[in-house]
């Protein structure tokens, strides 16, 4: 079959690599993908927002299955767009991507269903919200209702620092739309997992877990960022809390977005924290996590369009998921000066050594051809992913990797899975 995938980073890397494995496909094309994705897939400039020239492809191309990578065109109904001419997709309606596209809406949902968050409050003015601030506990979390590429979320140690934080969202518009309304919800402590789950409309079964650094800098400091590493799985993911969240999380919110008419199918991201009160939702995502997909999808064992095809056909009960007993980490080489200023355009030299290693993978995320150059051409650049039969040994492989490329302003995070070390 031939496959389309709508994304250019190293989750759509992932994804691309993931896809060429399965013996279902015969041809793999990307929009508008990377240099490296080129090594899998023919990569067509369209847009991932282009909906009308996606669809107009994947008809001309008779493309069996369109795969959405990008939250973007999730939320702005790009599915809605390709079955509406009859193409097969994978990924949540409009109307389910929601649960990703409106923090309110989801922790609205959260509410009524019972499924554990943090306390909050939404608001759709700034008046109220300044005044709610007035008898508020502090630390306080901020948060613009709309997608904001990750960044839409101040914590806030003080009443003036919160009230310069709604100001910023709600008045100034610092995230665009993103803050016509927002979310003021209570500060929790504990440390973060993400479990990636593949949903048929009313089966989930979860990926195995993964942990993300979202911050630039070593010890968890700077700005926050795309993601700047992972590891997977998560040995804070105990039996314990996986029971915790079967019964109280996954199918609940899966149940929930049916019960409101909001069938969900594609992938649900749980972005847990693992309070000392328990597991607590943080946010939902509707796609693979990046640079998650970049840990769990060399991990998975199951053919990856196997497990889509079932998403879409509501026959995901059939199918065994399964991943390697064995671990893996990305480490994220970036532009030096991302997430704010950094400069592209520089050749990247070593790539090759990853053809000559198993269990080395590297997963591009801002590459491309200049000539038959493959140079820098974003704030995060690759994901040098490495397994190893467990976690140490794959933060060592990963690390090791990490100095086979070179290019001019390389940056790394030096402390990528830390946190093995305590658990
Ligand atoms: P989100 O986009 O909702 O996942 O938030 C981004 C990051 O902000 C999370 O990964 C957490 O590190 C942090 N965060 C979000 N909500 C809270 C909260 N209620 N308490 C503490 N930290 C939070
Ligand atoms: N790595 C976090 C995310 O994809 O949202």
């Amino acid at each position: 079959m031939k496959v389309l995938i709508v994304g250019s980073g190293g989750r759509e890397h992932a994804i691309a690599w993931s896809a060429a494995k399965s013996d279902k496909v015969d041809k793999i094309y990307c929009a508008p993908g990377n240099a490296g994705i080129a090594e899998y897939a023919e990569c067509v400039p369209i847009g991932a927002m282009e909906f009308d020239k996606l669809v107009a492809f994947a008809k001309e191309n008779e493309v069996d299955l369109t795969i959405i990578g990008m939250d973007d065109p999730l939320v702005g109904g790009v599915v809605d767009a390709f079955e509406k001419e009859g193409l097969r997709v994978f990924g949540p309606r409009k109307n389910a991507a929601i649960l990703e596209g409106s923090k309110a809406f989801s922790k609205d949902l959260m509410k009524k269903y019972n499924i554990p968050t943090a306390a909050y409050e939404n608001f759709d003015d700034a008046e109220a919200a300044l005044a709610y601030l007035e008898t508020a506990k502090f630390p306080i979390v901020l948060k613009a209702d709309g997608l904001a590429l990750g960044k839409g979320v101040l914590i806030c140690n003080t009443l003036e620092e919160a009230k310069e934080g709604v100001r910023s969202i709600m008045l100034d518009k610092q995230f665009g739309s993103a803050g016509n309304r927002m979310v003021i919800e209570e500060f929790m402590t504990g440390r973060e997992v993400s479990v990636l789950s593949f949903v048929d409309g009313k089966t989930i079964k979860t990926m195995t877990s993964a942990q993300d650094h979202k911050r630039a800098k070593d010890g968890d400091q700077g700005l926050n960022t795309g993601g700047m590493g992972t590891f997977s799985p998560s040995p804070f993911y105990t039996e314990e809390v996986d029971e915790f969240c079967k019964k109280y999380v996954y199918q609940a919110t899966v149940d929930a977005m049916k019960a409101e008419g909001r069938e969900f199918k594609g992938i649900i991201f749980f972005g847990l924290m693992l309070t000392p009160d328990g597991p607590r939702v943080l946010e939902y995502n509707a796609r693979f996590g990046d640079p998650e997909a970049q840990v769990v999808l060399p991990r998975m064992k199951t053919d990856i369009i196997e497990v889509m095809e079932a998403c879409i056909d509501g026959t995901l009960d059939e199918v065994d998921l399964e991943f390697e007993n064995n671990a893996a980490v990305c480490v994220v080489l970036a532009s030096d000066g991302y997430p704010v200023k950094y400069e592209k355009g520089f050749p990247i030299e070593g790539l090759d050594e990853f053809k000559k290693h198993d269990g080395y993978y590297c997963f591009h995320a801002g590459t491309k051809f200049d000539g038959d150059t493959i140079v820098t051409n974003g704030g995060r650049v690759l994901g040098v992913t490495a397994k190893g039969k467990d976690l140490k040994e794959a933060r060592a492989n990963a690390y090791a990797a990490t100095e086979w490329v070179t290019f001019a302003n390389k940056y790394k995070r030096n402390d990528i899975g830390k946190a093995i070390d305590e658990a």
